[in-house]
């Protein structure tokens, strides 16, 4: 059943007996939320559209709808309590202290506050009335980018604590006809894999159970595109995240209306929550940018937001780097990482990246089988320490980072013989591990204070230190904590306390070094959010470097993170051309994982044009707007761009991604976007590699109109695999 057509006489009676209802718009720029009671005071989302005009008229919108049946009313609750009448997916179910499992949530109060110009924050009051039993829904809503933040708090004063067994984030309710759903599924080097599906009546969940590496199968982000498949320039979607580093779970509902309800929060799975009287339980939010001119617009206004209000310094720099994971792997020792910073300095990079094996001692740090726990240098591959390193680093003309891995334990060293109670695995049970190790219990303060030490002693002993990458490769496997059972907490809590220590450290390490580069890495892309990433620069996207994957994967990443937040290095994966390889890492924060003095002559030289050619157009990429333009999952080619806020800068990067049919060229032009229509533009090639030359004549002038209506070709072919050009605006 659908909006039914009503007369005006209807219309009246309606608007009198909604007279004294409340009605809450959250609104942007381009939409509307609209929430409003019933007469019995529950709150319910009446309307997820554009915006009208006249605000007065919202408190029109709900006499359209007429659901008369026994469940009408609930389905579209703003917030579903389980255990009264409601019989689809809950947000919130509770078991209450004296043991009854009902709750009914009615309306008490909402206040909206004006945070700035671009920042409102709706908080709406709601409470059994029954039992003295509180929920507050919280939006923050940024006009200007189109972004809402949805989280809830829950409180309560009933003598005995309250057992939550769900408690969502957010609850939501769309009533446009049709609902494309696009999720993201990986493994390790295969991260993000989309898959749209046209939902039909029932249930489609995403979740997680893996506590720690909690993206390894599926990502906590999804692509909703309503009445049509998702397009990049046209129709309405929403691009939506739990912002939550552990277990999540999103439910998307189409009810016996054909209705879409999105119940999203913690996977309540093994996670029943003991709330005690008058303490506070504050759900992860759901991030979600809305735009009704398709994903590009939503992409843009999620980065700029992202940019400006979320990721750690999201607005400043970032350090191009030269990593030796690949390199080397645990095979190194002081002269070959001094002779790999001359390699860093020689490319142009601004800092050299130390990756895993730098310690244990007892048990070296020489594979992934032991060490992992131990932090102090080993001293037969360092015996001058890491101070030399960064001293060294400092000579050859680049700064100094380093990899660690503080949540996690290897059994065979000195953390796991020493503090066997900080470590999670069933008691009576065989250990499970997951490449050789062991997760490390965060619900405990005092492995808290042990993971914040790593990196504090590493800036204390070494306050040149300029970056970190912070790894964490294992799932919780065998969930149990020392730590609860000795306060008689409840095992269930452990997933959710993991997470919340694993924030309070990071926020102890922001309190002492507010703004030193970090990168948040996980066996690749395990992990990666926007709660997580409040404490990061950037993430690792995945450890797949081979260029036509990672085409595919910058792509889908890029419908929710702006490039300044993912790295992306040039390593030896596949066998595509070196410029190809550099060109498609250029799309994000470049680094470079390769042994640079084994490249031939023309190699080097190209790489160190390539570095100083991604300094001078960086800011463009990492400030930039990205316009996706030529889709690989639907074309031989893929083809970007960013632009510069005042349009007079733009670098576009082209590549064939499947000879199939031996494409001899690219036979048409591609429509740029973007730009501004009456600004006149030149067009430069750049990254060539040394002995090619450009299909582009630096004198010929373009006008901002017809390279958006009719295009340019950049004549990608089999010869010219990737072509990446820089637009000037021409005065
Ligand atoms: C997994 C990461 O994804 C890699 O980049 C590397 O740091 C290894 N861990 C080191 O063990």
């Amino acid at each position: 059943m659908k909006k039914e057509v009503f007369t005006l006489g209807m219309l009246l009676m309606f608007t009198g007996l909604l007279a004294q209802e409340v009605t809450i718009p959250i609104s942007t720029q381009n939409s509307a939320i609209l929430l409003q009671t019933d007469r019995d005071k529950r709150l319910r989302t009446i309307y997820f559209g554009k915006p009208l005009k006249d605000a007065g008229e919202y408190a029109l919108v709900s006499g359209g709808y007429q659901y008369f049946d026994s469940n009408a009313g609930i389905y579209n609750a703003a917030y579903t309590p389980a255990g009264t009448w409601n019989i689809v997916e809950p947000a919130i179910q509770v078991v209450h202290g004296d043991g009854n499992t009902s709750l009914d949530l009615k309306y008490v109060s909402h206040k909206q506050d004006q945070l700035d110009d671009n920042t409102m924050l709706t908080s709406i009051l709601l409470e059994d009335d029954n039992y003295p039993f509180r929920v507050t829904l919280f939006y923050k809503s940024w006009t200007h980018e189109n972004v809402i933040e949805q989280w809830t708090e829950i409180i309560h004063e009933e003598t005995e604590p309250v057992l939550l067994k769900k408690f969502a984030s957010a609850n939501l309710y769309f009533d446009q006809k049709e609902f494309y759903l696009t999720t993201f599924h990986n493994s390790w080097a295969k991260e993000m894999q989309p898959a749209e599906t046209k939902l039909a009546r029932g249930i489609r969940s995403v979740d997680s159970k893996l506590g720690t590496r909690a993206m390894l199968l599926q990502a906590p982000h999804f692509i909703l595109a309503f009445d049509q498949p998702a397009a990049e320039n046209q129709g309405s979607v929403i691009l939506g995240q739990l912002a939550w580093s552990g277990n999540f779970k999103l439910d998307f509902e189409v009810d016996s209306y054909e209705n879409l309800r999105l119940i999203a929060g913690i996977n309540p799975y093994a996670s029943e929550y003991l709330l005690q009287k008058n303490t506070s339980f504050k759900t992860p939010s759901l991030v979600y940018s809305i735009s009704h001119q398709g994903t590009g617009a939503a992409s843009r206004g999620l980065h700029a937001w992202a940019r400006k209000y979320r990721v750690l310094d999201g607005e400043g720099e970032r350090l191009t780097l030269l990593n030796n994971w690949e390199a080397t792997y645990f095979r190194f020792d002081e002269d070959k990482l001094t002779a790999l910073f001359k390699d860093a300095s020689e490319l142009g990079v601004d800092l050299f990246l130390l990756d895993d094996g730098w310690f244990g001692n007892k048990y070296p740090r020489n594979s992934d089988r032991s060490g992992l726990g131990d932090w102090q240098e080993n001293v037969k591959k360092l015996p001058q320490g890491i101070g030399y390193l960064v001293k060294e680093a400092e000579k050859a003309g680049v700064k100094f980072g380093i990899w660690i891995e503080p949540e996690m334990v290897n059994p065979k060293s000195e953390l796991y013989e020493n503090h066997l109670d900080w470590v999670i695995r069933q008691p009576e049970r065989p250990e499970k591990y997951f490449r050789n190790q062991l997760v490390l219990d965060l619900s405990n303060p005092e492995v808290q204070d042990f993971v914040f030490s790593v990196v504090d002693d590493l800036f204390t002993e070494n306050p040149e230190l300029a970056f970190i990458k912070w790894d964490c490769n294992a799932p919780i496997f065998n969930a149990y904590s020392e730590y609860l059972n000795r306060n008689d907490l409840p095992q269930s809590h452990l997933y959710i306390e993991y997470v919340r220590g694993l924030y309070s450290v990071l926020e102890r390490v922001r309190e002492k070094y507010p703004l030193v580069p970090m990168m948040l890495c996980s066996g690749g892309g395990g992990r990666g959010d926007y709660e997580i990433l409040k404490y990061f620069t950037e993430f690792w996207p995945s450890d797949n470097t081979e260029p036509i994957d990672r085409i595919f994967m910058q792509w889908d990443y890029s419908y929710f993170f702006p490039a300044i937040a993912s790295d992306c290095h040039v390593t030896n994966w596949g066998d595509q051309p070196l410029k190809f390889r550099v060109d498609v890492a250029s799309m994000g924060k470049l680094g470079f994982d390769i042994v640079a003095s084994e490249l031939s002559e023309d190699e080097l030289t190209f790489c160190k044009e390539a570095v100083s050619n991604y300094h001078s157009f960086k800011d463009v990429v990492w400030h930039g707007d990205l316009y996706r333009l030529v889709d690989p999952h639907k074309n031989d080619l893929a083809s970007l761009m960013f632009v510069d806020e005042v349009k007079s800068r733009a670098l576009m990067f082209n590549y064939l991604v499947n000879n199939r049919f031996l494409l001899t060229a690219v036979e048409e032009p591609i429509k740029l976007d973007g730009l501004d229509p009456s600004k006149k533009y030149s067009i430069r090639e750049l990254n060539l590699f040394p002995g090619t030359r450009s299909r582009f004549k630096a004198d010929k002038i373009y006008s901002g109109d017809f390279l958006m209506k009719v295009g340019i070709n950049p004549a990608v072919s089999l010869r010219r695999t990737s072509v990446v050009l820089e637009l000037t605006e021409v005065q």
